[in-house]
């Protein structure tokens, strides 16, 4: 009780969601850094359970052994086939179940917290003090992501992408455990025609209007 009041103190919780490229994580750390809030990227904790699995082991068991060190080099974890391992264990309600409690202590400690994911702003934290929703059109995406693939060294192609997100969108969107989906209350912010430095400022503009208004209560 002390530790949930304490940390609860002093917090304020940015939720954003969104299909596979669509720049949340790029917004989530430019966001966090302007107003000096930790920042957590919680696809990489079901890409890290991914990565178990494709080493052999059970997907619950390895959701549960989740350690920081499955996290320490975020860059391993991104490559289309832990992705894709990815979305296949998210759809396994206990292996969600198993990563509920770190996001939101995360989510509620002091100073400021971003996370974003898919069901941020509706099942880890419905009661964030600003939720967004960041999309762009599936080719737009799938040409950024091919883009940071590319540049990573991975073999690919535009087509290839595209495909492995339409895919992840439609099994992260069609699970019936969180599914993703705006929150009711989200912002809605479409990058398909924005520039990144367009879409950071549109982000921190709803976030800045949250903390005036949120003021003096
Ligand atoms: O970076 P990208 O948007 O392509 O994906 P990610 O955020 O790293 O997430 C990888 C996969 O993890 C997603 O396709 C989802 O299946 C799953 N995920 C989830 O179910 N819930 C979250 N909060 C975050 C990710």
């Amino acid at each position: 009780m002390i530790a949930v009041s304490q940390s609860a103190e002093n917090s304020f919780t940015v939720a954003i969601d969104g299909p596979a490229a669509a720049g949340k994580g790029t917004i989530g750390r430019a966001v966090a850094a302007h107003f000096g809030f930790a920042h957590l990227d919680t696809g990489l904790l079901y890409r890290a359970v991914g990565r178990r699995v494709l080493a052999g082991e059970e997907a619950v068991a390895a959701a549960r052994a989740l350690e920081p060190s499955d996290m320490a080099e975020p860059e391993a974890l991104r490559t289309a086939a832990i992705a894709g391992a990815a979305s296949e264990v998210a759809v396994i309600p206990e292996v969600r179940a198993a990563l509920v409690e770190f996001q939101r202590a995360f989510a509620r400690r002091a100073g400021g917290a971003v996370l974003d994911g898919r069901d941020i702003g509706t099942v880890i934290c419905p009661e964030a003090e600003v939720k967004l929703f960041v999309t762009a059109s599936a080719e737009v995406r799938a040409e950024r992501r091919c883009r940071e693939l590319q540049a990573a060294g991975h073999a690919t192609d535009l087509a290839t992408v595209l495909d492995e997100v339409r895919a992840r969108d439609a099994r992260d969107a069609g699970r019936s455990t969180a599914p993703m989906r705006a929150a009711e209350d989200a912002v809605l912010l479409d990058t398909s025609e924005m520039s990144v430095e367009a879409a950071v400022a549109a982000a921190i503009g709803v976030v800045s209007a949250a903390r005036e208004g949120g003021r003096g209560r």
